[in-house]
Order: structure tokens, then sequence, then C-alpha cells
């Protein structure tokens, strides 16, 4: 099965570490988004969007990819990085994915390390700044590999 990940990691490369988790351990390519070009991708049997979650939302970029391919049929999963680590944030593009005539395989989500006083002054946050500190872990790693295998 031939498989791609695309990623979009903008701030700490927290969920460029799981993509390449899953590369690794699936044997796939991967992609950043930045360097992301659309030929050749219908010979993909499974593709894996992933990003980390920016104000609630993972890029919008991603968004705007997602939108432009053809999907029919195709296998996808959704993964993301985030302070809380829900897999929450993940439904709005599954949403547009299913819409768009695509099987969704799984969606996986873990904590990312950040820092809340770099982009919030509410104070909720700290705390999970916190709590996110030295995410993703090896506990992450595991349950990312867990899932990969899962839907390979
Ligand atoms: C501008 C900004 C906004 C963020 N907003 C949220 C948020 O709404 N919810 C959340 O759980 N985490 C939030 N985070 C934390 C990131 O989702 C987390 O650090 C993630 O792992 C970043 O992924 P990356 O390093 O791959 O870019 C935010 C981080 C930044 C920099």
């Amino acid at each position: 099965m031939k498989s791609l990940i695309i990623y979009c990691s903008v701030y700490r490369k927290n969920t460029e570490k799981i993509a390449r988790l899953f590369a690794e351990k699936c044997g796939c390519e991967l992609t950043n988004i930045k360097n992301f070009d659309k030929a050749g991708v219908n010979d993909y049997d499974l593709i894996g969007f992933g990003s980390g979650v920016y104000r609630e939302n993972l890029s919008p970029e991603l968004f705007r990819l997602v939108e432009n391919l053809d999907l029919k049929d195709k296998n996808v999963f959704v993964f993301s990085t985030s302070g809380v680590g829900m897999k929450f944030y993940n439904n709005k593009l599954i949403r547009l994915l299913e819409s768009k005539g695509a099987i969704i395989k799984g969606s996986f989500a873990c904590k990312g390390s950040f820092d809340a006083s770099e982009f919030t002054n509410k104070k909720i946050f700290n705390i999970f700044g916190k709590l996110s500190q030295g995410h993703p872990n090896s506990k992450d790693f595991e349950n990312a590999e867990r899932f990969i295998k899962s839907i390979l």
C-alpha cells in the first residue's frame, strides 16, 4: 500500500515529530505542506493529514489544500498535536474530507508543548501550557505507533 503524509507544523515541530514517527513505522512518504505538490497524489492508497492546533483550528492552509484535492474513495486519516491533546480538533477537517467522498480510516491526537504567554493572556492556558511540557513524549509515540499500525 502506497501512503503519503502531509503535515503542517509551524510552531515547535511537535506535529512533525508525530508525522516522522508515522512515516518511519509505515515506510511511507512524508511531505511538509510547504513543499507539497499535487501531482501524483492519485497514486497513493492512503493519505494522512496532520497539523498543529492554532487558535482552536488546524491550519487553514491544510483546509485549502484538501479543498483542492480529488479525494473520492481515497483512504485518509487525520492527526494533530495541541496544548490539550484532544481529538475533537480533528473533526472539522474530517467533515470536509467526508464531504469530498474520502474514507476516514482514523483520527489521532496528542499533546504538543506550548508556552501560553507567547500567544494569549488567558490564565487557563497557563495550566494547559504546564501540562503540555515534554510532549510529544515516549508514551505519545507509543500511542502513535499503535494507531498507525491499526489502520494499515
Ligand atoms: C498561536 C497558537 C495558538 C494555539 N492555540 C491552541 C488552541 O487553541 N488549543 C490548544 O489546545 N493548543 C493551542 N496551541 C498549542 C499548539 O497546538 C501546540 O503547541 C502544537 O503542538 C503546535 O504544533 P506544531 O509545533 O507542530 O506547530 C496554540 C499554539 C500557538 C502557537
